[in-house]
């Protein structure tokens, strides 16, 4: 039996993207045994997910894969999407709508351009409490210096707009990459929370530029942003919580001249965060930051995560796989590079 052991952990992971297809059936069995009770899905599939019946049909085949899981289910915002449908979502128990900015990331073609269109949307969300999740990136526009590294920055007027305009509707800053975007959630009210990636807590510049498997959006910043992200969860702030961002892309979308942005972190995920943690002295903050304030912000209750149970995490060297392998919808075997591949952690979790 080990001695080192740290705890018994249950973690939620309030950002993930488990995709559709074999891809899907790949990831999401990994889930069962790793310490995680409810998930909240990315809708970015091709379609996208955009009714609430897609949303419910997505849940079940989620469902089947990881039965002890729970899966907080999300729409992709977009012009089609009517406060009438919001009502049937939330009434089928979806959680909430994710927004992103036209182009900016992976499926994102059919992203927002403004967010005043929508305003009658929100309004229905937020008086159904839903939650609005924002993918806090502007596009690219090189005329106005505007590129990935203050693409963050530039989105947080429209995070300051829409609470002003919307007090009441919860809405998520996502995978939060700097410290103006920390100053930011941290001075707005208690209906606006912010997810903190763990690769982000890692990640400077120098490690994705030529590092495709690294490269993620939106991209990881400056040493001072990290330590911005890290500092905001060793003082525990309540608003600030776990999601992993975990996005799977084949080896060969990632190895390749354009690359595919996004870090697989799925299986290893309470690893990778005691890891990380306990790198900058908050390892004490695992079940705040992990399990407490994302299930209090999301309003999850015990029976919400029946299913799951808590894992036990020891202190022992843990080396995560060079390569996850899988067969594609064509048949072909594909391959998929886990964050850190072959790098020994220094946390694992009993099996
Ligand atoms: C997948 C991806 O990007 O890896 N996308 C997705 O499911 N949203 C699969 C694909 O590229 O077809
Ligand atoms: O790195 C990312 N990958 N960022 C996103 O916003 C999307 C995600 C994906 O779906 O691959
Ligand atoms: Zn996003
Ligand atoms: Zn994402």
């Amino acid at each position: 039996m080990a001695t080192n052991v740290v705890g018994k952990f249950l973690i939620h992971d309030l950002h993930i993207h488990l995709r559709q297809g074999a891809l899907m059936r790949a990831v999401t069995p990994t889930l069962n045994k790793a310490g995680i009770g409810a998930v909240f899905v990315m809708p970015n599939l091709k379609p996208p997910i955009s009714t609430a019946d897609q949303a419910v049909a997505y849940r079940s085949q989620l469902q089947a894969l990881a039965p002890n899981v729970t899966f907080l289910m999300s729409l992709y915002l977009n012009p089609a999407l009517t406060p009438a449908e919001i009502r049937k979502a939330k009434k089928a128990g979806v959680v909430g709508v994710k927004s992103y900015p036209r182009g900016v990331t992976t499926n994102s073609e059919g992203g927002i351009e403004s967010y005043t269109v929508y305003y009658d949307v929100f309004k229905a969300m937020e008086e159904e409490d839903m939650v609005l999740n924002l993918h806090g990136e502007i596009p690219s526009d090189p005329d106005n210096d505007i590129c990935v590294l203050n693409a963050e920055e530039r989105f947080l007027s429209h995070l300051k707009q829409l609470h002003k305009d919307f007090p009441k509707l919860r809405i998520v800053l996502e995978h939060a990459t700097t410290k103006a975007a920390v100053d930011a959630v941290k001075s707005l009210g208690p209906t606006v929370g912010c997810t903190i990636t763990v690769h982000h807590l890692e990640l400077i510049v120098d490690d994705w530029a030529g590092k495709c498997h690294n490269y993620c959006k939106p991209v990881a910043k400056y040493p001072h942003d990290r330590k911005a992200l890290q500092d905001i969860i060793k003082q525990g702030h309540p608003r600030f919580f776990l999601g992993t961002d975990s996005a799977p892309h084949p080896r060969h979308m990632k190895e390749t001249s354009v690359c595919a942005a996004g870090v697989y972190t799925g299986p290893h995920i309470l690893a990778y965060l005691a890891n990380a943690l306990d790198s900058f002295g908050a390892l004490d903050k695992l079940s705040q930051f992990g399990t407490e304030f994302g299930a209090k912000f999301y309003h999850l209750k015990e029976s919400d995560i029946k299913n799951a149970s808590a894992v036990t995490l020891v202190k022992e060297p843990f080396t995560i796989p060079q390569l996850v392998k899988y067969i594609d919808d064509e048949g072909v075997e594909r391959e998929l590079v886990p964050y850190r591949a072959g790098e020994t952690l220094n946390f694992s979790i009993l099996p």
